[in-house]
C-alpha cells in the first residue's frame, strides 16, 4: 500500500509533468510523483511515445503512473503489461480527463457516469496488479448533478483489496477551471463512504497554491479526508511549493534562484531528451510550456496580502530586478528570450504557442479585473 498521509503529491500533468519537471519537484520536496496520463489503447499497441510516459527517474522513490481507458478487458490487459514491463508503486485510473476525444470513447470523466464499467475495471486491474490502484476523478460530469458521492461507496468495496486512495479534483467536467474547486463537496463525497466497510482515504485536489491553502483544508478536516497535499498548477507556477508546504513558510525566492531552477530543468531536459539538436529543441519546447505557468508567480515581497491565490489575476507589476520583471512577463516573446538565455538562440522563424492557456483566470474570483476563462483548445482543457 502507498501511504499518502501527510505527503506532498504532485498531480499528473499532461505535457508539463514530464520527467525532468518531476525531478525538479523531487529536488524541491515532493514526496510522491505521477507520470502523465497514458492511453490504454496506445500502450496496448506498444506505442513508444506512450510507454515513455510511464518512465520513472531513479529519484522518484514513490512513483505512480496514470492510465485512461473505458473497458474492463482492455484495462486488465494494460494492468498486465504494466505489471510485467514497468517499475511503479501505484497505478492511477483516470476518471477526470475532460477532453472530448477521450470522453467520447468512454474514458476519463465519461467513466463517472458508468459505475458498472468502473467496477469491472477495478476488479480486473486489482486482480492482476501487485501494486495498489488509485482512482482520480472529478466531482462529476456537471456541477449541478455531482456523482463522486455515488461512486465512492462502490469503490470503497475495493479498499484494502487493491485500491488505496481516491483523489477528487473539486470541479466538474463541464466546469473546467472556470470556478474555484468545491472542497465542501469533496468533503461530502468523502463522508458518503459506508461505515461498515474499511475506510478509503479521499485526497482533495484543487487550487492549492500555498501552505496556508493546505493548512486550511487540514483544519477543516472531514471524515475519511486524507492529509495529503495534492498539488497541480500551484507546483507549476511555484515549483518550490512542496518545500513551502513542508516547512510551512512563504519562501520569498529571488529571481536568480528561480533562474537556477530553470537552469537545472534544462540540464535534466538535455539528459532526458538528448544533447543533439532534437533533444535541445524538445527541452526548449517543454521549458516554454512551463514558463507559461511560472510567469504567474507574484513575488511574495511584492504582494500586499499573502498568500497569492491561484485564480487571482495580478495587475502588471515591476519586479525587484530586471530578471524578476522578465520572469513575470506574460509575453511569449519574453519566454523565448528566457529560453535563449539557457539554451542559446532559437532558429530563424521559431514560433511557440503554449498548449495550456495557463495565463488566464477565473472571472468569478479575479480581483475586480475582467478575467478570461481557462477555456482554450479542447485538448488542453484540463
Ligand atoms: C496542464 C495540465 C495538465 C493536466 N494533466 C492531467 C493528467 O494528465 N491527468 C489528470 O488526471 N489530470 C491532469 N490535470 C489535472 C490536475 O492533475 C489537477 O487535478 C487539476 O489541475 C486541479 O488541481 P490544481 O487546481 O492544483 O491545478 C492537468 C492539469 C493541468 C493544468
Amino acid at each position: 500500500m502507498v501511504d499518502f498521509e501527510g505527503k506532498v503529491y504532485v498531480a499528473p500533468l499532461t505535457t508539463v509533468g514530464n520527467l525532468p519537471f518531476r525531478r525538479i519537484m523531487k529536488d524541491l520536496g515532493a514526496d510522491i510523483t505521477c507520470g502523465e496520463m497514458a492511453l490504454g489503447q496506445n500502450l496496448l499497441k506498444g506505442q513508444a511515445s506512450e510507454w515513455a510516459l510511464l518512465k520513472r527517474h531513479a529519484c522518484e522513490d514513490v512513483f505512480g503512473v496514470q492510465v485512461a481507458g473505458g473497458h474492463p478487458d482492455q484495462m486488465t490487459r494494460v494492468a498486465e503489461l504494466i505489471r510485467n514491463e514497468a517499475s511503479v508503486d501505484f497505478v492511477d485510473i483516470n476518471m477526470g480527463c475532460p477532453i472530448d476525444l477521450v470522453c467520447k470513447q468512454g474514458m476519463g470523466s465519461a467513466l463517472m457516469n458508468k459505475q458498472r464499467k468502473v467496477r469491472g475495471i477495478l476488479m480486473g486491474m486489482t486482480s492482476i496488479l501487485e501494486v495498489p490502484v488509485t482512482v482520480k476523478m472529478r466531482v462529476g460530469w456537471d456541477d449541478k448533478t455531482p456523482t463522486a458521492h455515488k461512486i465512492i461507496p462502490m469503490i470503497q468495496n475495493f479498499s484494502g483489496k487493491g485500491v488505496c486512495a481516491v483523489m477528487i479534483h473539486g470541479r466538474s467536467r463541464l466546469q473546467r477551471y472556470t470556478k474555484s474547486a468545491d472542497w465542501n463537496y469533496i468533503r461530502e463525497a468523502a463522508a458518503s463512504e459506508q461505515s461498515w466497510l474499511r475506510p478509503l482515504p479521499v485526497i482533495g485536489n484543487g487550487d492549492i497554491m500555498s501552505w496556508q491553502d493546505h493548512k486550511q483544508h487540514l483544519d477543516e478536516g472531514g471524515k475519511n479526508m486524507s492529509t495529503c497535499a495534492m498539488v497541480g498548477r500551484g507546483a507549476l507556477i511555484k515549483p518550490w511549493l512542496p518545500t513551502e508546504i513542508k516547512e510551512k513558510r512563504d519562501w520569498d525566492i529571488s529571481a536568480t534562484e528561480r533562474l537556477d531552477i530553470l537552469k537545472k530543468f534544462v540540464s535534466y531536459g538535455i539528459e532526458h531528451w538528448g544533447s543533439d539538436q532534437l533533444g535541445v529543441n524538445r527541452t526548449r519546447r517543454f521549458l516554454l510550456e512551463w514558463l507559461s505557468f511560472t510567469c504567474r508567480y507574484i513575488p511574495a515581497a511584492i504582494l500586499e496580502v499573502l498568500p497569492q491565490r491561484l485564480n487571482e489575476r495580478p495587475p502588471p507589476f515591476f519586479g525587484r530586478s530586471d530578471l524578476e520583471t522578465l520572469l513575470s512577463s506574460q509575453n511569449c516573446a519574453d519566454w523565448i528570450k528566457i529560453s535563449e538565455m539557457l539554451l542559446g538562440p532559437v532558429p530563424e522563424g521559431f514560433q511557440f504557442e503554449p498548449k495550456h492557456k495557463s495565463n488566464s483566470y477565473a472571472p468569478s474570483v479575479s480581483r475586480g479585473l475582467a478575467g478570461v476563462e481557462d477555456e482554450t483548445e479542447p485538448i488542453q482543457n484540463w
